[in-house]
């Protein structure tokens, strides 16, 4: 019989509670017993635990957040905690911890791994899609479609009163979210760090475009969907640029934590399943220091090291999806 322990870490993200649920049902399933660890890697520093049976997750798998809650533990940094939640762990006889979260929590376990004496296995779960090895991330499909549900709201008002719209979604160092929010919402412009050059040209890149739609087809609305963390000083001041470069009046709105929460899409649900299972059985065949994923729609097990070592590049066939469908061609000709 195993002892497994599961913990929650970094941005939460709808699905993580799927993981959990199907970690643990797995586990008994196979008769270990399993440890569920609070508040992410604080609840290793502070031995902060609870046992995890089948009535405590019997009802979580439509819920967003995470039962076991989540932070981002700055104190982790320090050696000298990190010995403590090794020690902590290896006292307990954990012999495999499960981490659900994104590369920050992944780092986390690197630094772990020299001093705790069990099995470390990883599972993806962020809204960002920005972990290398697997296709998806889990909360990544829900916090699309929830983007997408508040844009098209947000299109309504924008074509009622033919206004132009900048919309922030999450994603601080990746264009994921954006770029896939932005062509699924219809999005006339998606500015994202894989396709943004500098402030003063991209300006002009879209002040040009926005006058262009207007020639070809008179007021109307149109939506800037931007990535968090890109602008400098952030979107309420690129509405500002817009309207002091070209007189172009436009409202900024910051979807902000929305995208987080709420109940997953039967995608997340599916996915955190079935990766939930893959880790007990790896954490069975004693395996460690490796990160669950899926890739063409097969759960797969990569190297954790590996996993950490890029971030995920957004696909080239978004990009070029999103570019072919604005009128570029259009806009090179008035540009001559
Ligand atoms: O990592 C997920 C994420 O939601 C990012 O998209 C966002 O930049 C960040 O978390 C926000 O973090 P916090 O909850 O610490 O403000």
């Amino acid at each position: 019989v195993k002892n497994i322990a599961i913990l929650t870490s970094g941005g939460d993200a709808p699905g993580m509670n799927a993981a959990i649920r199907s970690c643990t049902l797995a586990a008994l399933h196979y008769g270990h017993n399993v440890f569920g660890f609070l508040h992410g890697f604080k609840g290793l520093i502070n031995n902060d635990f609870i046992r995890l049976e089948e009535q405590h997750v019997r009802d979580i798998i439509h819920c967003g957040g995470t039962m076991l809650k989540s932070a981002r533990c700055h104190e982790f940094h320090d050696e000298a905690n990190q010995q403590i939640a090794a020690n902590n762990l290896n006292k307990l006889k954990i012999d495999g911890l499960i981490v659900i979260g994104g590369d920050g929590s992944f780092f986390g376990m690197l630094a772990l791994d020299k001093y705790y004496n069990g099995q470390l296995i990883a599972i993806p779960g962020t809204i960002d899609n920005d972990v290398d090895g697997t296709d998806h991330t889990i909360g990544f499909a829900t916090a699309v479609n929830t983007a997408i549900d508040a844009i098209d709201k947000i299109r309504d008002t924008a074509d009622a009163f033919e206004r132009v719209f900048v919309i922030e979604v999450m994603g601080r160092h990746s264009g994921f979210l954006a770029l896939n929010v932005g062509i699924a919402s219809g999005a006339e412009q998606v500015i994202t760090f894989e396709n943004f050059k500098n402030p003063g040209v991209e300006l002009q890149k879209i002040a040009e475009h926005i006058k262009l739609s207007k020639q070809k087809r008179g007021a109307s609305s149109y939506l800037i969907v931007a990535a968090e963390n890109l602008w400098p000083q952030g979107i309420e001041q690129l509405c500002i640029d817009l309207q002091n470069y070209a007189n172009i009046k436009c409202t900024p709105c910051i979807l902000g934590y929305i995208q987080r929460g709420g109940s997953p899409v039967p995608k997340d649900r599916i996915m955190a399943t079935k990766m939930g299972v893959a880790a007990i059985d790896a954490v069975i065949a004693n395996k460690s220091m490796i990160m669950i994923g899926e890739v063409s729609s097969k759960t797969v097990e990569v190297n954790l090291e590996q996993a950490v070592k890029h971030r995920k590049q957004v696909n080239g066939d978004l990009l070029m999806a999103q570019n072919s469908i604005l009128d570029i061609a259009e806009l090179a000709k008035i540009n001559k």
